[in-house]
């Protein structure tokens, strides 16, 4: 069976990815040590640690390493510049590294904000990047350097939304945790991006390792929306009250790291290389909406301490 090591594995998608893939795979999933329960194997370490990635490369001898980990919350890495440097470029530079000299399939998440938004329409592989800020210039350095040490290696630039192990680490939770709560909020009018499925992404990241691609990809979802019109389907579709939603410009926010008005991303060379299309938007909200039917919120929730 193959061994897949899961970097990241109690962040949003690092716990999709391994709660997805366990039955078909053997996951060992790396946790500073939330996670107490989990239904896959835990290898516990804090990867800033001198020689930690070797030693769980060597120990664990995975057939792929899927890379999850980083410092993904924009503000923190404002106030934290060197260690957003550490987890978002020198750490993932490094696993490159490692990987292709023992032969292990590599793949790296990074994201979609290493554009500046300035282009109407979808931002393909070619366009020029220009990061905003220090999560996007850090992740834009970490996908440059992952491809320098390793050709073979899959850099994925994602956007996700699912439910987290918090319950407060997407933008589909903050909505549904408000809706529920009949607590009126916010969604921006004038920031675009194409949210898919966490489920999704997992699930098409496996057949990017399965079909063996290498090199850059956008790998998002298939529909280009504002994250008010996001809030609104999630309202739709758990027949919430959208009216608590105000459509709001990003421009009047009290959020400090600069964001780009749109991060729009064409998956065509990724379907196109997959020789299929990825799953539209309206299966992934209703995945999302069966799951929480089905519990699958706590359930997740109750492997973490
Ligand atoms: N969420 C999105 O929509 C989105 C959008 C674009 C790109 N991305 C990218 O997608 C990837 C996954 O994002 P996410 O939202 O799942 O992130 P997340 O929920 O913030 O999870 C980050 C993970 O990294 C781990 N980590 C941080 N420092 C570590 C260390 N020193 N040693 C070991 N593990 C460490 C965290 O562990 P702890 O729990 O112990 O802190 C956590 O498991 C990231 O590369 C992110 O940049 C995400």
């Amino acid at each position: 069976m193959t061994r897949i090591l899961v970097t990241g594995v109690s962040g949003l998608l690092g716990i999709n990815l391994a709660h997805e893939t366990m039955r078909a795979y053997d996951i060992v999933g790396v946790d500073r040590g939330k996670l107490v329960n989990a239904p896959f194997k835990i290898w516990k370490a804090d990867l800033l640690d001198a020689g930690a990635v070797d030693a769980m490369l060597n120990s664990v001898r995975p057939n792929w390493l899927i890379n999850c980990a980083a410092l993904a919350d924009l503000e923190a890495c404002d106030n934290a510049p060197y260690l957003a440097r550490a987890l978002n470029t020198d750490l993932p530079a490094w696993m490159a590294k490692a990987c292709r000299t023992r032969g292990i399939s590599f793949a790296h998440i990074s994201t979609d904000s290493v554009f500046d938004g300035e282009k109407d329409g979808f931002y393909t592989e070619a366009d020029s990047p220009n990061p905003l800020g220090v999560y996007s210039q850090t992740k834009l350095d970490g996908e440059r350097a992952v491809l320098d040490e390793n050709k073979n290696a899959i850099v994925a630039r994602v956007n996700f939304y699912g439910w987290s192990l918090s319950g407060k680490r997407s933008l589909a939770e903050f909505f549904h945790h408000n809706l529920t709560n009949n607590k009126s909020m916010s969604g921006f009018t004038d920031v675009i991006f194409c949210p898919m499925f966490v489920n999704h992404t997992a699930r098409t990241l496996i057949k990017m390792l399965e079909k063996d691609l290498n090199g850059l990809y956008h790998l998002v979802g298939t529909q280009a929306m504002s994250k008010y019109q996001f809030g609104v389907e999630i309202a739709r579709k758990f027949s919430l009250q959208e009216s608590e939603i105000s459509p709001k410009s990003i421009l009047t926010s009290s959020l400090t790291a600069r964001r780009a008005h749109n991060v729009a991303l064409s998956i065509h060379k990724l379907s196109t290389d997959l020789g299929e299309a990825l799953p539209e938007f309206s299966t992934g909200l209703d995945e999302f909406y069966t799951q929480y039917k089905q519990g699958f919120p706590q359930k997740i929730r109750s492997y973490a301490l």
